[in-house]
């Protein structure tokens, strides 16, 4: 008999969500922006489950940005504030040294375009001192990017502590939720982040699938053109 004892780096799919897939694939093709009725059914599923995750994360509907997973939220948020923040002369972003390479390496891509970035270090236990976060903040600092729960070692971040120290300085606050959401309380609200990514793989949901949720009134660049 084998015991899977591995549910951060994957879990299986949940036979509800494998049956909600299945009747979408066979039954809702319609064009989501059409107005006949194959395109409002489609559109109609698709409401029911931007609310559905917002209901899990505590947010509004229309906040719920649909991405192909974890990485690509959190490539969003990161590149997409940088982008939209940099016109205002804002050119710097601070990390922690703990987070995923979705993070780490997008900060090392905009590192070499030009952004200044910090990489913070933790202390002992795996966690990121409030007071070295506010002395690395400066006047430019566009994003803070800090994972809530971490996907080797389960440490959990001090997050409403931290977004109010960036948000002080007038800078974004991102964090990463894809260990945390579905396991422990995630409410975008009590934790006062302004931009949270989650992964549907890593709590019964398929591979290929993951959201960013955005702060009403929160502004991105769009990494990819098309219609609305
Ligand atoms: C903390 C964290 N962030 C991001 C990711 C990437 O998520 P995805 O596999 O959906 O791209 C993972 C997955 O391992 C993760 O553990």
């Amino acid at each position: 008999m084998r015991i899977y004892l591995d549910h951060n780096a994957t879990t299986r799919v949940d036979p509800a969500a494998a049956d909600a897939m299945l009747r979408a694939l066979q039954h809702l093709f319609g064009n989501a922006s059409s107005v006949h009725y194959y395109g409002q059914q489609a559109k109609a599923a698709i409401d029911d489950a931007r609310s559905g995750v917002a209901a899990l994360l505590g947010a509004e509907p229309a906040e719920i940005i649909f991405t192909s997973g974890g990485t690509e939220a959190d490539n969003f948020a990161i590149r997409g504030a940088a982008e939209a923040l940099e016109p205002a002369g804002r050119r710097h972003l601070i990390t922690s040294g703990i987070e995923h390479e979705a993070v780490l390496n997008t900060f090392k891509a905009l590192a070499k375009r030009g952004w200044r970035t910090t990489v913070l270090p933790l202390d002992q236990t795996g966690v990121l001192s409030p007071d070295r976060l506010r002395e690395a903040m400066a006047d430019d600092t566009a994003l803070v990017s800090i994972m809530h729960a971490n996907n080797e070692i389960g440490t959990i971040q001090p997050i409403a502590e931290l977004a109010k120290i960036a948000q002080a300085r007038g800078a974004l606050f991102h964090t990463d939720a894809v260990q945390s959401a579905g396991k422990i309380p995630v409410n975008v609200r009590t934790l006062g982040v302004d931009l949270l990514s989650v992964s549907a793989h890593k709590f019964y949901g398929p591979k290929g699938i993951g959201a960013l949720w955005a702060k009403r009134g929160v502004r991105l660049s769009p990494f990819l053109s098309g219609g609305k």
